[in-house]
């Protein structure tokens, strides 16, 4: 029986990855998708949930969340993404809008109405699901895992110490390690090493469909901001790593450990803290990726990207 499993993310670029790959496979069964600020402002991200999904023939409900974090002032990442978060022009615009209903009363509804435990996987700033966490959270009960993509064991990207979706909404972060639900987070330690090389980004070109050529023009256009900023060889393919590992397992190596946020303003505001020698007493809160194993992630991503148009 198929995974089933809900996607809280802020398209971008690498969240497109995410869904393409999620919609693709045969393993799991999207539910629904919610949006939340994040890479640029909710009305834009929820046009390109709306958008990809249509292009790549699902018809998943989106609901739209919240517009800004729990406590922090707003940073957006058009930098990496472009000024609508997904400047493609292929994938054309949505034939339908997003869903009435708010993604965090949708969270709290489906899954306490759910009489089987859903996998949470989380793309962006964590806002959403901390809220729904608060609103009821009997529902953490109803959550197998929360998969996400945030956080670092070492640097940060978009301040020298955090993450950009922690440095969003550190509190929202905090609220979710909290929860008690199994975590297993994919931070920029181990995102960094999944790199769209132009021979990477070539073998999309050469799947010769639709998905494909889409696909590798869109890693193309990220990996400006990451040869210039950061030297890399191409884009950093962060948040399909999430969908990969719930896929491959076996393509990351993770270690048990507490995870904390730092919540409090100064140099490390939004970085993870872990304890790996459980120095704090504290028991474990997530499963931390450490390592990755990049050439199997792209033959899946391949993989999945020749099953679509
Ligand atoms: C994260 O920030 C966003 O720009 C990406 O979509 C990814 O979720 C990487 O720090
Ligand atoms: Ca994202």
């Amino acid at each position: 029986m198929a995974k089933r499993i809900i996607i809280d993310c802020d398209p971008g670029i690498d969240d497109a990855f995410l869904l393409a790959m999620a919609v693709a496979s045969e393993e799991l069964e999207i539910l629904g998708v919610t949006t939340t600020y994040g890479n640029v402002g909710l009305s834009h991200t929820t046009n390109n949930a709306l958008r990809v999904l249509d292009w790549l023939g699902s018809s998943v409900p989106v609901h739209a969340g919240v517009d800004r974090a729990i406590l922090s002032s707003r940073v957006d990442a058009a930098a990496y993404h472009g000024e609508t978060g997904l400047e493609a022009p292929e994938i054309g615009q949505p034939r339908r809008g997003a869903e009435a209903e708010n993604a965090i009363h949708y969270l709290v509804r489906t899954l306490a109405g759910s009489p089987d435990k859903i996998t949470l996987v989380a793309s962006g700033p964590l806002t959403n699901l901390a809220i729904a966490l608060r609103l009821e959270p009997s529902i953490a009960d109803k959550i197998e895992q929360i998969i996400f993509m945030g956080g670092s064991t070492d640097y940060g990207n978009d301040s020298p110490a955090a993450e950009f979706n922690l440095l969003c909404d550190p509190h929202a972060a905090q609220i979710v390690l909290d929860s008690g639900i199994p975590t297993v987070m994919f931070g920029l330690n181990v995102t960094h090493q999944v790199i769209a090389t132009p021979r990477e980004v070539e073998r999309m070109r050469a799947l010769g469909n639709r998905a494909g050529r889409v696909f590798a023009d869109m890693a193309e256009f990220f990996a400006k901001v990451y040869r210039e900023r950061y030297g890399f060889a191409g884009s950093a393919l962060h948040d399909p790593c999430t969908v990969a590992w719930l896929l491959r397992p076996e393509l990351f190596e993770t270690r048990a450990m507490r995870v904390d946020v730092e919540t409090n303003s100064g140099l490390s505001f939004g970085r993870t803290v872990h304890d790996i020698w459980g120095l704090s007493g504290k028991p474990a809160n997530a499963e931390v990726a450490i390592d990755a194993n990049p050439d199997g992630f792209f033959d899946l991503l391949l993989t999945l990207l020749n099953r679509l148009n």
